[in-house]
């Protein structure tokens, strides 16, 4: 028997304001989709914006159905935009902001689990890392250098 002990590291800044400039300017495309997410039923709103390798930025929010299953996230809607119009583009950065009527999110929202998985799908197609941003409505914002980091021991084409 042996143990494997899997590390995640994150950078975390105290706020929007210390990060570089072009992340700024992606978080604030982020917040601009989460301003028009779709989320009547949890009225949790998330927006994510995804920097590509020629240029583009493109967005996303989460949509919601009144048959709950049926939904989707922020992330997911964002990424498979990139990758139906985009598909020859690496995503090279991500920046998702979510807010809620409940509560304030005053700490990092970070991605699910299912979209961590359809995530790495993309990092392993381009074989480049995406390097994660995300917080939620206002204060911490974490980073995380690749989504492999945040999703260790991932479930992939290797096993097919
Ligand atoms: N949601 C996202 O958009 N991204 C996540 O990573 C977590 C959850 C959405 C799904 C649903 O519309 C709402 O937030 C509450 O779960």
């Amino acid at each position: 028997m042996k143990e494997i002990k899997i590390e995640t590291v994150l950078q975390v800044y105290d706020t929007i304001n210390e990060l570089p400039k072009d992340i700024i300017n992606l978080m604030e495309r982020a917040v601009e989709a989460r301003n028009k997410a779709y989320a009547p039923y949890s009225k949790f709103n998330v927006g994510a914006a995804l920097l590509l390798n020629n240029g583009e930025i493109v967005s996303g929010n989460n949509q919601e159905n009144a048959s709950y299953p049926s939904g989707l996230c922020a992330e997911r809607t964002a990424i498979y935009y990139a990758g139906a119009n985009y598909p020859e583009a690496a995503v090279l950065k991500m920046a998702i902001s979510a807010t809620s009527i409940n509560k304030p999110t005053l700490e990092p929202i970070p991605p699910c689990g299912a979209c961590r998985q359809a995530i790495a799908e993309y990092e392993i197609k381009q074989n480049q890392p995406i390097e994660i941003y995300f917080m939620g409505e206002t204060g911490k914002v974490a980073m995380s250098k690749s989504l492999e980091n945040l999703l260790p021991f991932v479930f992939d084409k290797s096993a097919l």
